[in-house]
């Protein structure tokens, strides 16, 4: 047989999204591509690898024999790129990191300091929420995953390392603005403008409520901050987003805090893999140089590291 590292490549994206569109915009390729690449390994293998009814993909038995095949190929090919960059020293290779949607406000900058701090090396940043980054770490496509949330379901080593406050926001012109000790009774004639269901602030969110009994009454549900804010802002709800979502001077997009009981919801930020993954020697100095840059009392848990409550109004 003869089948090409691409070929599995392709066939293991589109396995893992079900979709030839869907992975052809992953894998930066023409859907037409991406067809005839499946094809032609599903040619040479001499079976089909997925059948389609209606507009879904499905895994054929023997797209499901491959796809754990071109999982064990690609560790196999992983840890021979990270023993080879062991041998050449840690100032080779690349770094793939993939984190939440709201990480993006932070982990960009990490990954400049670190790239200051070894600029041979070359990162990748896989942006996604949270669902869909468990799915990656599943498939075993990055070397590490920053979550606020750890998975439940997946063994995994755990570094927390700084924290994640989730605040209550509103329009500056809302007229709970500037009160303060709200409980979460007054919040019930309000609407809120939700994250999409596999988000992980939605999921803090929803088990706070839950616990607390409250039932927010949802005007919609949006799959981005950025649009959450604005959504907030011109008035249509009011939402809980991740400090870091919003600008050191709320005011600056067009936003109040709300001084909610019980609020911010504090959870850290965990940089997370999959318990007995062997780790390229970048990533080894990544997960270095994060223990070195942080705030080692933020990641026992003694301090919050997120602004203080008054800081945020
Ligand atoms: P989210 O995740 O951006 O998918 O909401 C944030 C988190 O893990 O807290």
């Amino acid at each position: 047989m003869k089948v090409t590292f691409h070929q599995l490549e392709v066939f293991e994206c589109v396995a893992r999204r079900l979709s030839f569109t869907r992975a052809a915009e992953e894998l930066g390729l023409s859907q037409p591509t991406v067809s005839t690449q499946v094809r032609q390994l599903s040619d040479e293998i001499g079976m089909p690898l997925f059948e389609q009814l209606g507009k879904t993909v499905y895994l054929t038995d023997a797209g499901k024999e491959l796809l754990v095949a071109a999982q064990a190929v690609r560790s196999t090919w992983s840890d021979f790129e990270a023993n080879i960059a062991g041998l050449q020293g840690l100032t080779r290779g690349t770094l793939k990191l993939a984190c939440v949607t709201t990480a993006k406000y932070f982990a960009p900058e990490l990954l400049g300091a670190f790239c200051e701090r070894y600029p041979e090396v070359e990162v990748r940043l896989e942006i996604a929420n949270r669902d869909t980054l468990f799915n990656r770490m599943r498939a075993n496509l990055d070397d590490v995953y920053i979550t606020s949330l750890p998975p439940e379901d997946i063994e995994v080593e755990d570094l927390p390392f700084q924290e994640n406050a989730l605040v209550v926001v509103a329009s500056m012109r809302h007229p709970l603005s500037g009160r303060r000790d709200i409980d979460l009774a007054s919040l019930a004639p309000e609407r809120f403008i939700l994250r999409e269901n596999g988000s992980g602030t939605r999921e803090i969110m929803e088990n706070h409520f839950g616990q607390h009994g409250f039932v927010p009454r949802v005007r919609m549900e949006m799959g981005s901050n950025e649009a959450i804010k604005h959504a907030v802002a011109g008035g249509l709800g009011i939402s809980v987003l991740s400090r870091y979502a919003i600008d050191a001077n709320p005011a600056h997009d067009r936003l109040c805090i709300l001084d909610v009981q019980g609020f911010p919801l504090y959870e850290k930020w965990h940089l997370v893999y999959p318990k007995g993954k062997r780790l390229s020697a970048v990533c080894r100095s990544f997960l270095g140089f994060l223990g070195n840059s942080l705030d080692p009392a933020a990641a026992a848990g003694g301090e919050r590291k997120a602004l203080p409550k008054k800081s945020q109004k």
